[in-house]
């Protein structure tokens, strides 16, 4: 039965499912079916309702789809992404560490076989300034990623988090023909997924991670 908010008419029940498994897609994106850009733009265009800095419009996205590039970044992905991947598997044992670091590792090896890349990007660069003002540089692009991810995951759509290739911004930017004034924030490959079973991972209580008032003091 729906659990419907008496105040909002939202069903809680669906939006804590689409809260709670929008996952990072990568073994189960669907490498031979080609994502209309229609779509895409759909989720680009609920992703912009994220809040901004200032309400300052100055995050742009870009669909790539041309096979060369891709190939480019693919490559420069992997340069990033394998070592790192080999790194952490070795220095982590846990079942569940594993699994994405297993997950992470196909990614790197068949980033160029998915059907889009969606890279998030912002007008200006991060350069210098205090911790608040990166706060504010960052959290005026990033929730709009994460808003892309649930809309894309409503429509069937599943897409990765990935910054290996962001090491490699400088040579990425010129491959685009993207200003050096640009930053990119995001790499996202989005794939219609295979199986819908996706389900929440374990995660520490709310009561677990939150203080009232004070450092270290629970709420009750
Ligand atoms: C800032 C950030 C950077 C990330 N970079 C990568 C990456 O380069 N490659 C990758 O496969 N996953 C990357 N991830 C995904 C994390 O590994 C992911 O959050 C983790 O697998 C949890 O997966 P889940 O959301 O499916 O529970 C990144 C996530 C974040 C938030």
């Amino acid at each position: 039965m729906a659990t419907i908010n008496e105040r909002t008419g939202f069903d809680l029940d669906e939006v804590a499912r689409l809260l709670t498994t929008t996952k990072q897609v990568r073994k189960r994106l669907d490498l031979e079916r080609r994502v209309p850009n229609e779509e895409i733009l759909e989720c680009i265009d609920l992703a912009n309702h994220a809040p901004m800095g200032g309400n300052l419009e100055r995050n742009k996205w870009m669909i790539i789809d041309d096979q060369s590039s891709k190939d480019h970044i693919a490559r420069r992905f992997a340069d990033v992404g394998r070592p790192y991947l080999q790194v952490n598997s070795e220095a982590r044992g846990d079942d569940r560490s594993q699994r994405v670091i297993d997950s992470a590792t196909f990614l790197v090896d068949h980033l160029a076989d998915v059907p889009a890349l969606v890279l998030a990007l912002r007008l200006d660069r991060p350069e210098g300034g205090s911790p608040g003002q990166a706060a504010g540089f960052y959290g005026s692009v990033l929730p709009g990623v994460w808003s892309f991810q649930m809309a894309a995951r409503a429509r069937g759509i599943g897409s990765a988090w990935t910054t290996f290739h962001l090491e490699h911004e400088a040579e990425i930017a010129e491959l685009l023909g993207i200003p050096p004034t640009v930053s990119q924030v995001c790499l996202l490959p989005v794939a219609y997924y295979t199986g819908d079973t996706f389900t929440p991972a374990p995660r520490r209580p709310a009561a677990d991670v939150t203080y009232l008032n004070r450092w270290k003091q629970p709420v009750e």
